[in-house]
């Protein structure tokens, strides 16, 4: 009994010590969302038959007055392979960020198959995308919970998301494979990954959701080149019926799409394929691709 009051006492005191803890959890968490709230349920197809439109779209971020995107306007099928390049700063994250309505357009509108964005059910709308930002995180909890995004998953579907992000080797070289914890915050077992492994965990999270869109923001920018090779020869299955958007810096990496989209200092200036892109002398696109070309070859030499 003595062992028991003292336990509850210890416990008491822990409370007490939360409790600070907690409050400002619960003044973050009663923050309101001023974002307008639709409540249009986004049509479920099977097809995944969906189609964006950006029109007239100019944003300037919160408190600054200078537009990180102009005017764009542009539409996308599905299926398609689509790259968005452009230097660092050109845009290309904004105009990721709005799709998601992580911010509304100050300007113009954004369109899902015909109707503005806003006025659906964001967590429906949201379902259709998935996304590797470029400052993912993942958590310390198990490989497989990182994947799924979930504490209770679908074995199978991870395994088969880890094989096409080219991380399964590395799984079966831990312990306790998908349930091998990430990072020794937690646990002293948990094991620390590098850069690289980190976007490809990142990578089968975003395709174990299953949605129609799938997102990559500069997602081999930490991967050395033959892993960045490998996720390139990997993507049309990795995206499979998706409509994917692939952002880069590195023209390279986007030669194989089927449409790429040149950003520059927050205007689209070109759009087509890269051979008519690079036939347009003087344009953006043959100005960077002969930059980097350049640089590639005195990095080799
Ligand atoms: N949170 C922010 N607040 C203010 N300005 C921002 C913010 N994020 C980006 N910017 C500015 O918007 C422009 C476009 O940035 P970004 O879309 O991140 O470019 P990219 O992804 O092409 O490198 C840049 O000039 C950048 O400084
Ligand atoms: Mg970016």
């Amino acid at each position: 009994m003595s062992r028991g009051l003292a336990k509850l006492l210890e416990l008491v005191g822990d409370a007490g010590i939360n409790a600070f803890y907690l409050k400002r959890e619960f003044l973050f968490l009663d923050i309101p969302n001023h974002m307008y709230q639709g409540s249009l349920t986004v049509e479920k197809r099977s097809d995944k038959n969906y189609e964006v439109e950006f029109r007239n779209v100019s944003f300037q971020y919160p408190n600054t007055d200078v537009y990180a995107l102009k005017n764009v306007s542009l539409k996308f099928r599905v299926g398609e392979r689509l790259a968005l390049v452009g230097q660092n700063g050109s845009g290309k994250t904004t105009f990721i960020k709005l799709l998601c309505r992580l911010y509304d357009p100050t300007e113009g509108e954004i369109l899902l198959n015909g109707i503005d964005i806003r006025k659906y059910d964001y967590r429906e709308y949201m379902n259709v995308f998935s996304v590797v930002f470029q400052d993912f995180q993942l958590l310390a909890y198990s490989v497989g919970q990182n994947i799924a995004a979930c504490a209770v998953y679908d074995q199978e579907k991870v395994k088969n998301c880890c094989q096409k992000a080219g991380f399964w080797e590395r799984v079966e070289t831990m312990s306790e494979g998908l349930d091998t914890i990430l990072y020794k915050d937690l646990t002293e077992e948990g094991v620390e990954i590098s850069g690289g492994e980190e976007q490809k965990i990142a990578i089968a999270r975003a395709m174990y959701r299953d949605s129609a869109f799938l997102i990559l923001d500069e997602p081999t920018a930490a991967l050395d080149p033959m892993a960045e090779y490998e996720i390139y020869t990997r993507l049309n299955e990795i995206v499979e019926d998706r409509t994917a958007i692939y952002i880069s810096h590195r023209l390279s990496s986007c030669r194989f799409c089927d449409e790429i989209i040149v950003f520059h200092e927050g205007s689209m200036v070109q759009q087509g394929n890269h051979e008519t892109l690079l036939a347009q002398e003087g344009g953006k696109y043959s100005e960077l691709w002969n930059a980097q070309a350049q640089y590639y070859v005195s990095e080799a030499s």
